[in-house]
């Protein structure tokens, strides 16, 4: 009895030693490398489950021999980056190629959306797999599961015992004294349809906490019809397929909220003619929120007439059924080809085209991760001002005043949106109505217990930073976040994005692109309209609806929607209104 205590103590000390920290807090460091599972193992050990890694030994970091070769082949992100936003002469050609030209964009869909787990595996409420993951929708799942709630820090084995105090973190960092402009010369149009765009799918649950959602998991178009049937049927006209639109001075515009009563958020106070009723509850926000909605909504009303022309025969139902399709079809579109476009920067021009992954292994379903929602927390993209028409507004005349728009007309206000420049994704620029916003994300990204930065770095190919200056590419900042963080491996998520160097030739840095690229390339091109039995003319009312989808583009968007000249439609601000500070590096 005695020998086999002795033998279990010796065992025991062995599987310490291996794995350098001791009791059940033995996955507090995460120890296995290169996506091996940390499972406890009794009280004081830890074992790593390497399958389906290509990697094998104790911490599951040897590759396999074919892995290594794989490995040594591989461009780095950096590498892959700098090829495709350079040798313009290289691209050109691709470009002209259709052969090429598709087959470097099945290579983007593919290895894009390989990095994400389908099926879910994790949520925040546990750090193991769970059935709940998969089919318990109220939640937001999880890229990387939480850190263990024991551990001798917040962040597992690094850092102080306490997190930095989030108001310091907000004053030494965040908070904007004077706008720093986007330095490739993004336009207010663009964070508008950042912003608008992916509200239909975050869709926080604070009540119930920060790890819950409301939303459909994907692009579903609900910020544009509503978040049910019962909202869908408050907007609707039941004629033709059309929306319910309010014509001011010769324009449509969304309905009135007493004529579509679908509970829209909007200050105590506000007058029944400013209270305009959108598919999305919280779009009475902002102007530029306002306008896009007053966009699409013009745009599916638009598709239906298209529709009704060529099938008399259909009923109401039939073409909003179909009109919403289509919408749904040229919102990917253009996501895919102006939007993505824009933030990549590739001299490669991206395509939309569903057909590349037909007969590849690509499963048709996603889900919104809490990391891609804290990824897209843009808010420094906000500028201060908004110079419409001449007219400048702070960002406190814009709040809840959907009315400006309806002052200018959509016209010059869009035409305004596209000269004005954003701000950069970085420190010391979030606006003021935006640091309590950030606030709340910082305090719940502790209470969802993220894993640090370099984690996620990992977890997307990308080499863990080694200093804060590898981070920051400023010795001050540098110097400063240190203070606070002690350790290189302590830094909070969202803290780590905003800190981040600007990659070169890049609205963001190397993180921001190289994991939100997986989660946009997997949300986008999961969605049902893109699977075979979906992907054909007759879904969306024939060739002239496939023909809409095929050929929609941001531009087009706004000139089929505004009577008269087309405004300046653009998520760059033109060239001649450009200060010297933009392109720096080109
Ligand atoms: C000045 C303009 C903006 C204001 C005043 C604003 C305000 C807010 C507010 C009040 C929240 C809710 C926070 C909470 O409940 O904790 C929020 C959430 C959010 N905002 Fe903004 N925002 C602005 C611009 C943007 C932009 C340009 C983006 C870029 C995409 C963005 C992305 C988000 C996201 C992803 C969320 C989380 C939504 C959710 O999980 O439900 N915001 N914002
Ligand atoms: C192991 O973890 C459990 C649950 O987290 C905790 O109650 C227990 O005290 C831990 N044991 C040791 C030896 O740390
Ligand atoms: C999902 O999880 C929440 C929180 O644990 C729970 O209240 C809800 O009943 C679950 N829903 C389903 C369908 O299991
Ligand atoms: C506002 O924009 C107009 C052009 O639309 C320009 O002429 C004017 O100088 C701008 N005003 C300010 C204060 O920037």
């Amino acid at each position: 009895m005695e020998e086999l205590k002795q033998g279990y103590r010796l065992l025991v000390l062995m599987v310490v030693i291996t794995g350098m920290v001791s009791a059940n807090t033995s996955c507090c460091s995460y120890p296995c490398q290169n996506g091996g599972v940390c499972m406890t193992a009794g009280m004081e050990g830890f074992h790593c489950d390497c399958t389906g890694t290509d990697f094998y030994g104790t911490l599951c970091d040897t590759p396999t021999f074919m892995k290594r070769i794989k490995l040594w082949l591989k461009p780095s992100p950096d590498t892959t980056h700098y090829l495709l936003t350079h040798y313009n002469w290289l691209w050109d050609r691709v470009n002209s190629i259709d052969f090429l030209r598709n087959a470097v964009m099945k290579k983007v869909y593919t290895m894009r959306s390989d990095m994400i787990d389908s099926p879910p595996t994790y949520t925040s409420d546990h750090t193991y797999i769970t059935l709940d993951a998969n089919y318990n929708q109220t939640y937001y799942i999880r890229t990387l599961p939480p850190v263990p709630s024991n551990c001798p820090t917040p962040m597992g084995v690094w850092g102080k015992k306490e997190m930095p105090d989030v108001d310091r973190i907000i004053k030494k960092f965040f908070v904007r004294k004077e706008l720093i402009p986007e330095p490739m010369g993004t336009s207010a149009l663009f964070s508008f349809f950042a912003q608008h765009f992916t509200h239909q799918f975050f869709k926080t649950d604070i009540k119930k906490g920060p790890q819950y959602q409301w939303g459909g998991h994907g692009v579903d178009v609900s910020h544009i019809y509503g978040r049910d049937k019962d909202a869908e049927g408050k907007l609707r006209s039941f004629k033709d397929g059309k929306l319910k639109v309010q014509i001011i001075d010769g324009e449509e515009f969304p309905p009135l909220e007493k004529d579509a009563p679908v509970g829209m958020i909007y200050p105590p106070g506000t007058p029944d003619n400013r209270r305009f009723a959108i598919g999305q509850q919280v779009f009475g926000l902002l102007p530029g929120l306002f306008m896009y909605a007053t966009i699409w909504l013009r745009e599916h009303n638009r598709v239906c007439d298209i529709l009704k022309a060529e099938h008399p025969e259909w009923d109401d139902e039939r073409l909003y059924q179909t009109g919403k399709l289509v919408i749904l079809g040229e919102t990917i579109k253009i996501v895919i080809e102006d939007y993505v476009q824009h933030l990549s920067h590739y001299n490669y021009k991206l395509l939309f085209n569903p057909e590349l992954l037909f007969g590849e292994p690509f499963q048709y379903q996603n889900r919104i991760t809490v990391e891609f929602n804290h990824l897209y927390h843009w808010h420094p993209l906000m500028p201060s001002e908004f110079n419409i028409s001449g007219t400048t507004y702070n960002l406190r005349e814009f709040v809840y005043h959907p009315e400006i728009v309806l002052k200018h007309g959509m016209h010059d206000f869009v035409d305004s949106l596209s000269k004005q420049r954003a701000g950069q994704f970085g420190p010391f620029n979030h606006g003021p109505l935006t640091i309590p916003v950030v606030t709340e994300l910082l305090k719940q990204g502790r209470q969802l217990r993220l894993q640090p930065y370099n984690q996620y770095r990992k977890k997307f190919n990308l080499p863990p930073y080694k200093t804060f200056e590898d981070l920051t590419g400023n010795k001050e900042l540098a110097k400063a976040l240190e203070e606070e963080y002690q350790d290189i491996n302590a830094v909070e998520f969202y803290v780590g994005l905003i800190m981040e160097k600007r990659r070169y030739k890049s609205v963001f840095g190397s993180s921001i692109v190289e994991m939100g690229g997986p989660y946009s390339v997997k949300g986008l091109m999961s969605n049902p309209i893109c699977s075979p039995k979906y992907w054909k003319p007759s879904t969306f009312g024939g060739d002239v609806g496939f023909d809409i989808i095929n050929t929609a583009t941001l531009k087009k968007l706004f000139c089929s929607n505004i009577k008269g000249d087309c405004p300046v439609v653009s998520f760059e601000v033109p060239d001649y209104l450009r200060g010297d500070d933009l392109h720096d590096e080109l």
